[in-house]
């Protein structure tokens, strides 16, 4: 089998803490990738809602418009901010999400953009697949209302490593997707989210290491830090999962950076030891990575 990562490399997931001031997010954001960088990281996570609170109420404030590719400074300075510094840390920058508005439609995403070590924008990923709850008297939280779905599988291709498949928050929740991306050798499924303090510690680690067990590929899933003066409380606890299912490495609740090694030769040693990967009965079952699935363009 020949390897799904070409080489080994350290990966950063940033736990940041944003606030009101979305000049002073962008900043903060730069500052904590070029932190990274100098430890050594080549590939750096932002969390979902970097650039603004979190919540749906903030979308059209923080909205920016990255359509047509590029957009001015003025029309997505997030854009910028990402491009700028991962040229300057030579890194591959997966910017965690940012809510985009499309003009012509009207329509808002929860958008990931991800650019490479000169700056230029690889991959982008719109959340597929939007949380709309109703519980009469208790809950609601309808993104729907507010936001349109993206409508493709995202798979990533970087020459220098390997394929990683992008999703963003509630999607860890629909299985289907990493198993597309490990069916089509991505090594890695990389997840910004923002769970909360009810589903964070019920599901949040069993979501990373569930994908990860089946999949036999690492998952990272990166959070906002918990702000007790924000509408909404993210549970942290971003985290590396290796491709046996254990976590290598897991911030708490406050604004930190951690760091993991990733390294194919750990993918060949779990699929050698339990090898689901060659045992699977498409004869029996279907493959959901070979029906219809749209990709990209
Ligand atoms: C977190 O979200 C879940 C699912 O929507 C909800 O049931 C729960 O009440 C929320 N918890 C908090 C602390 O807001």
């Amino acid at each position: 089998m020949a390897s799904l990562l070409k080489k080994p490399f350290k990966l950063a997931l940033v736990q940041l803490a944003s606030g009101g001031d979305k000049a002073a997010n962008l900043a903060h954001a730069r500052s904590k990738v070029i932190e990274a960088a100098k430890a050594g990281a080549s590939m750096i996570v932002l969390p979902e809602c970097f650039n603004s609170p979190y919540g749906c109420q903030y979308f059209p404030k923080y909205a920016e418009i990255v359509l047509p590719s590029p957009p001015s400074e003025e029309k997505s300075p997030s854009w910028h901010m990402l491009s700028k510094v991962a040229a300057e840390t030579k890194t591959y920058l997966i910017g965690g999400s940012i809510p985009e508005f499309v003009p012509e439609t009207k329509e808002y995403f929860n958008t990931s953009l991800v650019f490479s070590p000169t700056g230029k924008l690889l991959a982008t990923h719109r959340k597929t697949h939007l949380f709309d709850i109703d519980i009469p008297g208790k809950i609601k939280f309808k993104e729907s209302d507010v936001l349109s779905p993206g409508n493709k599988v995202t798979i990533v291709d970087i020459p220098e490593y390997g394929k990683i498949g992008l999703a963003i928050c509630y999607d860890v929740r629909f299985p289907e997707l990493a198993m597309i991306a490990a069916r089509k050798d991505a090594f890695m499924f990389v997840y910004p989210g923002a769970f909360n303090t009810t589903t964070g510690p019920m599901h949040w680690t069993l979501q990373a290491r569930a994908r990860a067990m089946d999949n036999q590929i690492y998952v990272a899933m990166c959070s906002p830090a918990r702000d007790m003066e924000a509408t909404y409380h993210a549970y942290g606890h971003s985290m590396i999962v290796n491709p046996n299912a254990e976590v290598l490495v897991e911030a708490q609740e406050y604004e930190d950076i951690v760091y993991a090694e990733i390294d194919g030769a750990k993918i060949e040693e779990t699929r050698k030891g339990i090898p689901i990967y060659t045992q699977r009965r498409f004869d029996v079952y279907p493959d959901v990575s070979a029906g219809k699935v749209r990709y990209d363009e």
